[in-house]
């Protein structure tokens, strides 16, 4: 078991080393935020003990950064004279404990010890949903899925946080589904996708001639949605003025159409969902925090696949099977190598990026089994595509996609550059100009 020790004092690195290696723990130490921060993006240690008060870095600062890459990991701190507020305040911003300096040994075994086996069973009821399309065994996923059915018993609004990709439209329809209102009226409103100057009318709607343009009548989304559930998704998008309507009908239930002032009441439950720090949007005047507080009656963070590693083989399984579905094909096998590569990754798409791949394996893999180099070609082929597409240069993606193209062809053609061309259309010598131009490497190259 791997623990982390983030200290500027080379002294307590020591020490605390010594005290956990005689214990056969694994540690690694770090001296500042900057190589810790580094390491985390490759691994996740069991625990981390980060002191509260490390010269330029600030120890909360760490905590958060930390938190924010794996939100379930478990942080201690470490508090010296004078410090122990800051690791009260530490406490509430989610470390588990904190030990005071002079650390002595039984203290920090005791703690550690603690922390751990709490981790390991962490008691979350197990519950079975009706409803259920949540793949994930991990406790984190338990408790994701006993948080949707302690808010399905209820009418409360829930405030969804996850990263890009980790469900919260899934976990939003399973808190629908298995609600009383399941029957009634759903609507998902993506807030990020409606250009500001519409999502008012497409809220609230309009009256025939409430703007140039309104040709008729048109009933908003509150409105379609009365007795059911709105889903506000990317809820952060919403423009300040859209959020004080909103918070209107949160408080009373009711608002106007453009151009009407007649009151329409509504009883509609609402769901809203962010993948950005709502605590920056507050802190930079973009999200009201009334409006959030009234939003975040009952919180579900959805945390991202790289802090539930024991979920990614399950949804390797279960995507594999999809792939082979939809494409009426025999189920593919996946070897060691593969799953681990696939499990060790960072996942920044989290499941969206992981069904991606495995479908694009699937599909893509020559013989019956995924191996460990299929997995990592994809996964840089993915990361090199990620990159690109967020620089946003049409010609590298353009190029990057060519190269793919290209590679897979001559794969399947066991590297015949004469069969390759033909198949793409394109004469030898401009295959082999491209091949050299776009840095092709392959082993089996033939003529
Ligand atoms: N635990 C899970 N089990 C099975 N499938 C999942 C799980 N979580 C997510 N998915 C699938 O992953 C994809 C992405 O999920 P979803 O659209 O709900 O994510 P999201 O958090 O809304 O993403 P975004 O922020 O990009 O909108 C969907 O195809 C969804 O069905
Ligand atoms: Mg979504």
């Amino acid at each position: 078991m791997k623990i982390y020790i983030v200290d500027d004092e080379i002294e307590i690195r020591k020490s605390l080393r010594n005290i956990l290696e005689d214990e056969n723990y694994i540690v690694e130490d770090f001296a500042n935020k900057k190589s810790l921060l580094k390491s985390l993006a490759k691994e996740r240690p069991a625990l981390i003990l980060l002191d509260v008060w490390m010269g330029k870095d600030d120890g909360l600062e760490i905590l958060d950064e930390c938190k924010k890459i794996y939100p379930m990991i478990p942080i201690v701190m470490i508090s010296g004279h004078g410090t122990i507020e800051m690791a009260v305040n530490a406490t509430k911003k989610g470390a588990v404990d904190f030990l005071e300096k002079p650390l002595s040994i039984s203290k920090v075994l005791d703690t550690i010890g603690k922390v751990l086996s709490r981790d390991k069973n962490e008691e979350i009821p197990q519950i079975k949903l009706e409803y259920d399309q949540i793949i994930g065994e991990s406790p984190a996923i338990k408790k994701v899925k006993f948080e949707i059915f302690q808010a399905s018993n209820t009418n409360a609004r829930v405030f969804i946080y996850g990263e890009n990709g980790t469900g919260k439209e899934l976990v939003a329809k399973s808190i629908v589904m298995n609600s009383k209102r399941k029957s009634n009226p759903y609507i998902e409103i993506n807030c990020a996708a409606i250009p500001e100057e519409l999502i008012e009318s497409e809220l609230f709607g309009y009256e025939k001639g409430a703007f140039t343009g309104a040709k008729d009548k048109r009933i908003g989304k509150f409105e379609a949605a009365n007795t059911g559930t709105i889903f506000l998704d990317e809820i952060c998008d919403m423009s300040l003025a859209t959020q004080a309507k909103v918070l209107r009908i949160l408080q009373e239930q009711r608002f106007e159409r453009l151009g009407s002032s007649d009151a329409i009441q509504v009883d509609v439950r609402v769901i809203a969902a962010t993948n950005i720090s709502v605590e920056d949007a507050i802190k930079e005047g973009k999200f009201r925090e009334d409006l959030y507080y009234r939003l975040n009656v009952i919180p579900i963070v959805i945390p991202p696949l790289r802090d539930r590693k024991s979920d990614i083989p399950i949804l390797i399984d279960h995507y594999m099977k999809v792939a082979a579905d939809e494409n009426s094909v025999p189920v593919k096998k996946i070897d060691n190598d593969a799953i681990q590569l696939f499990t060790n990754h960072f996942w920044p798409g989290n499941i969206r990026e992981l069904k991606n791949i495995i479908e694009r394996l699937c599909i893509m893999t020559i013989g019956d089994t995924i191996k460990g180099k299929d997995a990592k070609e994809a996964l840089i082929g993915f990361k090199k595509a990620e990159e690109i597409f967020q620089q946003g240069d049409l010609k590298k993606a353009k190029e990057e996609f060519e190269r793919q193209y290209i590679i897979k062809t001559l794969q399947l053609n066991e590297g015949n550059v004469s069969k390759t061309s033909k198949i793409l259309g394109v004469e030898r010598t401009h295959l082999y100009r491209k091949i050299k131009s776009l840095n092709i490497q392959i082993d089996n190259l033939s003529d």
